[in-house]
């Protein structure tokens, strides 16, 4: 972008920004954002976080209103978890492919072929896929979660790459869903093998929803927040990321002097850069989209939830 431009942008951006303060306060609303979110809307946000934290934040906040700039099923995740309070979203399209992979009843015919077998769900499903399941867990708990299952077999749904690595740490059964995040999938053991070449010094940090054989490569193995976490901590100064590239902006404001190189240009997920500030003005201005799920299901899916939550 031209210079002249990029100052109209920010100038927008501050006037933006100062129209959410307001409307925050006016509404009693917070505003949660998932690390990859663009960068614009992380400034904003009252708690930036990965999927775990931001469940969390939703489940205690005091707030009257959760403004959720992430995806479809992480805004619904906070409304079962809390039920009274108004929850929307700056775009409605904001959907996960992954979550849309599993259906109720494919679920429910794999059950009644494992009558045995437990339902362990990643957060990434529908609110309707989580009312069938036993417990919830996300990247930051999977392996916790697994471990605390009483039960010799495990229905996995829907991510087969996290499920492939989870199933390492476990001696169970695992029956696992064919489910992939369309944009970790996508990172080859091609692009890490040239990005290693190109950066011999980097270290390789990897997010679980990659292939397995992608996986296989990584110096660190973990979900958003654990791989922020790994960056900030370790010695090593430079890191090829195999993970979303909003992840970037936790990552350097942490370690301003390391540097970071994301695997590929591809790790960009479409559906969660369909919200800008705009959007969210707007939804703090009309109150809409807001998140709704059927009560019936809220209840099963919530114990799923609450379950997932009490894992130490
Ligand atoms: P985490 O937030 O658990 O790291 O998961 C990544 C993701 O793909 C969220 O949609
Ligand atoms: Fe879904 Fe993958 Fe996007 Fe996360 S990064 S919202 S799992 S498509």
């Amino acid at each position: 972008m031209e210079a002249l431009a990029l100052e109209r942008k920010a100038e927008q951006n501050r006037e933006l920004k100062e129209r959410i303060a307001q409307l925050k306060k006016e509404r009693n609303a917070i505003i949660l954002a998932h690390y990859y979110q663009r960068d614009e809307i992380q400034e904003v946000a009252d708690f930036r976080g990965d999927s775990f934290l931001l469940a969390q934040k939703a489940a205690q906040t005091d707030a009257d209103v959760i403004v959720f700039c992430g995806v479809h099923f992480m805004g619904e995740s906070a409304k079962i978890l809390a039920p009274n309070k108004t929850v929307i979203i700056p775009d409605e399209r904001a959907g996960c492919p992954m979550a849309d992979m599993v259906n109720v009843e494919g679920l429910k015919a794999l059950k009644s072929r494992h009558p045995n077998a437990k339902v362990v769900t990643y957060i990434n499903s529908s609110a309707e896929i989580k009312a069938e399941t036993d417990i919830c867990c996300t990247s930051a708990n999977a392996v916790k979660v697994i471990q605390s299952v009483d039960a010799d077999e495990i229905i996995w749904v829907p991510d087969k790459n996290l499920g492939d690595y989870v199933s390492k740490f476990t001696d169970k059964k695992m029956i696992i869903w064919e489910g992939y995040c369309n944009t970790h999938d996508m990172l080859t053991v091609k692009d890490v093998m040239e990005m290693k070449a190109q950066h011999p010094n980097a270290q390789f940090v990897v997010h679980p929803e990659c292939r397995p054989e992608v996986v296989k490569l990584g110096d660190f193995v973990g979900s958003t927040t654990a791989i922020i976490k790994y960056c900030k901590e370790s010695d090593c100064q430079e890191f090829i990321v195999g993970t979303e590239d909003g992840t970037g902006f936790q990552l350097r404001k942490d370690s301003p002097d390391k540097t970071f190189h994301f695997a590929t240009k591809f790790l960009v997920c479409p559906n969660m850069k369909v919200n800008n500030l705009k959007k969210v003005v707007k939804c703090l201005e009309t109150m809409q989209p807001q998140i709704y799920v059927p009560p019936q299901v809220a209840e099963k899916a919530r114990l799923s939830l609450e379950r997932m939550l009490q894992v130490k």
